[in-house]
């Protein structure tokens, strides 16, 4: 005779975190959504969209793991975000060829300034990791929103840039020959094009010969084009976006866990560039059990290097700010 053990899965212990993720029926929303089941440190994944979220749910919960899944409407949001620990954002309208990461402004700024007002009233102690572009701007519209409710903790938002990240140990292992497995490039600046700064320096490809690291350099900057193109008007990179998102959602969850040495590049409201005005940088951050931990310098840079860093500087500075406008304008 079999005893049926019922469990009831809550967000209490240690490591047991309800996810909740917002564009979940979209092409980054359903693959990420698979994958954060196969996360063990998710008991409870909510999954929200404008439509769609409730098909999503039913066929993500046959997989076999410890978590409960389920699928929300438009006026399930509550619902779905009460008691999240995190909230991935994935909602928004991705590009089509020709088109800027900043083109799509018009459009998810209004998106992400809605979704973020709903988790502050309703998850507002929740770790929120924006994947919806352009992120150099939907962060600080969050911020904005965020600290219009007084609920703004900056060691709990994220840029999502892990996708830069994935490519650079990618491109890099193509020229070296190696497993991009072994290959850690931290990318620094921001998410969009001459925002994206791959410290090579600090890696075995330090000494390409300069017309390598160029085009490797823009190929790390512009990969995001190369799959836009390629899709040809179906839209971006969404599968190794699902991973890339799914790891930097694991990677905060470790860190609120406690585990030791969690580090991931980020674009985060950071002390690094403040003096001039930049509220928002990505460089690598230790998560840990509050969020945000440490949030690392760059370390020994190029010459080359260092232009690259003023040229993102110089754009991340215009994108921060068309951000922090939109919601003064648009509250
Ligand atoms: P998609 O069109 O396939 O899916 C977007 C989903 O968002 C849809 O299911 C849609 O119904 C939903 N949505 C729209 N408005 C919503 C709202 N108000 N509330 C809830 N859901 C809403 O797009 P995609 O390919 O999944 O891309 C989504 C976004 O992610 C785009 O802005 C894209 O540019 C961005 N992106 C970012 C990165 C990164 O590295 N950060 C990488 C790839 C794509
Ligand atoms: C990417 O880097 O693939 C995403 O930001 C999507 C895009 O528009 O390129």
């Amino acid at each position: 005779m079999f005893s049926v053990v019922k469990r009831s899965f809550s967000s209490s212990s240690a490591s047991a975190y309800k996810v909740a993720v917002l564009g979940a029926n979209g092409g980054i929303g359903q693959p990420l959504s698979l994958l954060l089941k196969l996360n063990h440190k998710v008991t409870d994944l909510a999954l929200y969209d404008l439509r769609g979220a409730p098909g999503v749910a039913a066929d993500v919960s046959h997989v076999p793991t410890n978590s409960t899944v389920k699928g929300y409407e438009p006026e399930g949001i509550s619902e779905a975000l009460t008691g999240a620990d995190v909230v991935v954002i994935p909602a928004g309208v991705p590009r089509k060829p020709g088109m800027t990461r900043d083109d799509l402004f018009n459009t998810n700024a209004s998106i992400v300034r809605d979704l973020a007002k709903a988790v502050s009233e309703n998850a507002p102690d929740a770790a929120v990791c924006i994947i919806s572009n352009p992120v150099n701007s939907t962060v600080p519209i969050v911020a904005e929103v965020f600290k219009s409710k007084g609920t703004y903790n900056p060691k709990k938002l994220f840029g999502v840039t892990t996708l830069d990240v994935l490519r650079a140990s990618r491109f890099v292992s193509e020229i070296g020959g190696t497993n991009p497995v072994n290959e850690k490039v931290t990318v620094v600046g921001g998410h969009s094009g001459n925002t994206i700064v791959p410290l090579l320096s600090q890696t075995n490809y330090k000494s390409l010969d300069t017309d390598v690291r160029d085009k490797l350099i823009n190929r790390i900057q512009f990969g995001g084009d190369e799959v836009v193109q390629a899709k040809n008007g179906a839209g971006s990179a969404t599968l190794s976006m699902a991973q890339a998102g799914a790891r930097f959602a694991g990677a905060v969850l470790n860190g609120l866990a406690g585990e030791k040495d969690v580090v991931e590049p980020t674009f985060v409201d950071s002390p690094l560039f403040k003096d001039e005005g930049i509220e928002f940088f990505s460089s690598k951050v230790t998560l840990g059990p509050e969020g945000v931990k440490q949030i690392h310098g760059l370390g020994e840079l190029s010459s080359h290097e260092e232009e690259l860093i003023k040229e993102a500087k110089d754009t991340l500075i215009k994108n921060i700010k068309k951000g922090v406008d939109f919601v003064a304008q648009n509250p």
